[in-house]
């Protein structure tokens, strides 16, 4: 098992020729990593994928897309399915992040098909879900996990194929770019509820990290790496900027 995990969420933030240089250092960096099992996750656009894959050949950072299809094959102008990403060398996909959520109108139902897709292409998905700020003043938090997470459960749960190991990253939506992340204490108690939620509707067991995402840098990493059942980290604005990136990885 693997002792944390760390995805860099680079969104539409790096150009071809920027994410080839980041990977490379990146590249570097997992060279004289001390703690081989800390695994690094690199999720830039889908042009990138594949001379990414080429770059990281033999080593032990993970490659991510950072959407996928919820369609198998056909019509779709513009979509990419599953099993592309699979053939070009993808090992995870983020899927549902609320990004994904509030600018193309993804719902729990959409997530759900797409999570069953990677499946299909035995790759990992990295399931989003995160309350809005008005969920969150509201305490409304614990209520609007559950509806987000219990669709993808339920395809879960169902499915002939599933990966071994199941990530589900947890993101306030107004923690995203926003420099605010939770307290300790709340965030504990979400990731007491997340972890025993998970463990208890998930038939059989399976191996689940859990990661947190939002505003995550070098100086509040070390404090959220405090909260129990915390397995890993989703970066995004940090992850563009490799000395950074780096930090957080050590430090936590
Ligand atoms: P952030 O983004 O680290 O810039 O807050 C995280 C994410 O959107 O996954």
């Amino acid at each position: 098992m693997k002792s944390r995990i760390y995805v860099a969420n680079w969104k539409m933030n790096m150009p071809l020729d920027g994410a080839l240089e980041l990977t490379k250092q990146c590249k570097k960096l997992m060279a004289h990593q001390d703690n081989k099992e800390k695994q690094i996750v690199l999720c830039p656009t889908f042009p990138a994928l594949y001379p990414i894959a080429k770059l990281l050949q033999s080593t032990p950072i993970g490659i991510g897309a950072q959407n996928c299809s919820e369609h198998e094959m056909g019509a779709y102008t513009g979509e990419v399915s599953a099993q592309s990403l699979s053939q070009v060398g993808c090992t995870y996909c983020i899927v549902g992040h609320s990004e994904r959520r509030n600018y193309f109108h993804e719902t729990n139902e959409i997530i759900a098909r797409k999570v069953g897709k990677l499946f299909g292409a035995a790759i990992n998905p990295i399931i989003c879900i995160g309350e809005t700020a008005k969920e969150h003043k509201d305490n409304k938090t614990l209520q609007a996990l559950e509806q987000q997470l219990d669709p993808i459960i339920n395809v879960i749960n169902n499915a002939e194929q599933c990966s071994d190991e199941l990530y589900i990253a947890y993101e306030p939506v107004w923690a995203i770019g926003t420099g605010k992340v939770p307290d300790k204490a709340t965030l504990q108690t979400t990731f007491n509820w997340l972890h025993a939620h998970v463990q208890s509707a998930l038939q059989p067991a399976k191996s689940v990290y859990l990661l947190y995402g939002g505003s995550v840098d070098e100086h509040t990493v070390k404090d959220i790496a405090e909260v129990q059942y915390i397995d890993g980290f989703l970066v995004g604005g940090a992850s563009l900027d490799f000395q950074k990136f780096k930090n957080i990885v050590s430090l936590a």
